[in-house]
């Protein structure tokens, strides 16, 4: 599996201001939102383009237009601190969702919410979730878009465990990693250390 590690020094900034246990929730948030920009613009960087004429006040030239927007597909509840982002930089892609609770016990991926097209066949598709854990939810997540036909996926991941990359490698799912770090490994919780805690927690606080 192709995995680009967004090394970039805003990004390890972002990054770092999550992974701070003092941050507070509003803090977390608008860090991940900075740090969505910049995954979702390098995992757009091969997208085919087309191109058109474009008319500047000065002069004549060639233009560019995404040839095929991807669906964005954000996990909740954590990939929801992802999505306005995604959508903002790519305005012309569409939207499916997929919610998934963890079960504390088993850490096996429980589905709640599946609304997405019949067909993904045409087009890529952006998974959004803040943290490749075990790798459960994800290839949850890609197995449901693989049976609606999508061949080219790519998984938008703050962070990412060893653990869950190799669940994903052994998965054979046709995917791509793009990712700020990966970290050392899961704890007994299931949680990636040293990580950022709970992804949805530190966004929209405990429930
Ligand atoms: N999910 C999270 O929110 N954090 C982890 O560390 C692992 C899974």
């Amino acid at each position: 599996m192709d995995v680009l590690v967004v090394d970039h020094p805003l990004a390890r900034a972002r990054l770092t201001t999550m992974r701070d246990a003092r941050a507070d929730n509003a803090t977390f948030r608008a860090a991940l939102h900075e740090l969505t920009v910049m995954l979702v613009y390098e995992a757009m960087r091969g997208a085919p383009v087309t191109t058109e004429r474009v008319h500047t006040p000065v002069a004549r030239t060639v233009g560019y237009r995404l040839a095929n927007p991807p669906l964005l597909v954000p996990v909740l509840r954590a990939g929801l601190g992802m999505a306005d982002q995604a959508h903002k930089l790519i305005p012309e892609a569409q939207m499916g969702f997929v919610g998934l609770a963890r079960d504390e016990t088993t850490l096996r991926p429980t589905p709640y919410l599946e609304s997405l097209p019949e067909s993904v066949a045409d087009r890529p598709v952006l998974v959004l979730d803040p943290m490749l854990a075990t790798g459960g939810s994800m290839a949850h997540t890609i197995t449901l878009l693989t049976e609606r036909g999508a061949t080219d996926v790519t998984a938008v991941c703050a962070l990412a465990a060893p653990e869950g990359i190799r669940h994903l490698e052994e998965s054979g799912l046709p995917v791509r990693l793009v990712t700020a770090s990966v970290d050392e490994r899961l704890n007994d919780s299931g949680y990636i250390v040293p990580g950022l805690g709970d992804a949805g927690d530190r966004q929209y606080g405990a429930v």
